[in-house]
């Protein structure tokens, strides 16, 4: 049986109960996460079976406090995954390197303290995640995530002002997120495979943008 299906098919079963109640890191997240990233290891080579699996599993620190939406950094996450990778008997001498790739999938290079891995493995699954977070699906999901924070859509009298960027400080609207954070991305992508990817991900971003100003001032 083909390794990586076998162990997706036990971590579905295990991780199912605790994404049900989510909508922006659910399990179709997870697994478009990793098609994104098998996608982009058959271009630019590294581990498939550490790609897969770190990928599935990336977003499990979005779910340990559900009852508590304040950032949980994905180190955190770390003890419950190593108890179910070893609960499943998936690959023990893969299990360090999946750890690495999950707990360094959400550094960026427009932060201060920049991106510290330089591990293909890990570099793909950070251009999975963040494809996933732009272009329409990256549209759907930040509009989701700033409802369930209760955020509003949109403030105009707040200036969007460049800022280094910290996930665990909240922008004061689902727009100014766009410029904090997802609008950087298309420059952040590691792999050529990601950065041609992201482009038409990113043009439908700034057509959106465009349209929704228009329409906000009633220009259209
Ligand atoms: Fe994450
Ligand atoms: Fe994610």
């Amino acid at each position: 049986m083909d390794l990586i299906k076998d162990a997706i098919s036990k971590l579905e079963i295990e991780i199912k109960p605790f994404v049900k109640d989510k909508i922006v890191h659910d399990i179709s997240h997870l697994y478009r996460v990793m098609n994104l990233g098998l996608h982009i290891q058959e271009k630019e080579g590294g581990d498939r079976y550490v790609i897969a699996i770190a990928s599935f599993l990336h977003d499990i620190h979005r779910v340990i406090k559900s009852d508590n939406i304040i950032y949980v950094p994905p180190k955190y996450s770390l003890p419950y995954i190593s108890k179910i990778y070893e609960k499943n008997h998936l690959l023990k001498d893969k299990m360090e390197q999946i750890l690495h790739c999950i707990e360094f999938h959400e550094e960026y290079n427009f932060t201060k303290q920049g991106n510290p891995v330089d591990d293909i493995e890990t570099l793909i699954v950070q251009d999975a995640d963040n494809l996933d977070a732009i272009g329409a699906v990256g549209i759907a999901r930040v509009f989701s995530f700033w409802a369930y924070i209760e955020r509003p859509i949109w403030l105009p009298n707040i200036p969007i002002k460049e800022k280094d960027f910290d996930e665990s400080k909240i922008d004061p609207s689902t727009i100014h997120h766009f410029y904090s954070k997802l609008l950087k991305l298309k420059d952040n992508m590691n792999t050529k495979t990601a950065k041609k990817m992201a482009l038409p991900r990113h043009k439908f971003m700034l057509k959106f943008l465009d349209e929704f100003f228009k329409e906000w001032r009633g220009e259209a």
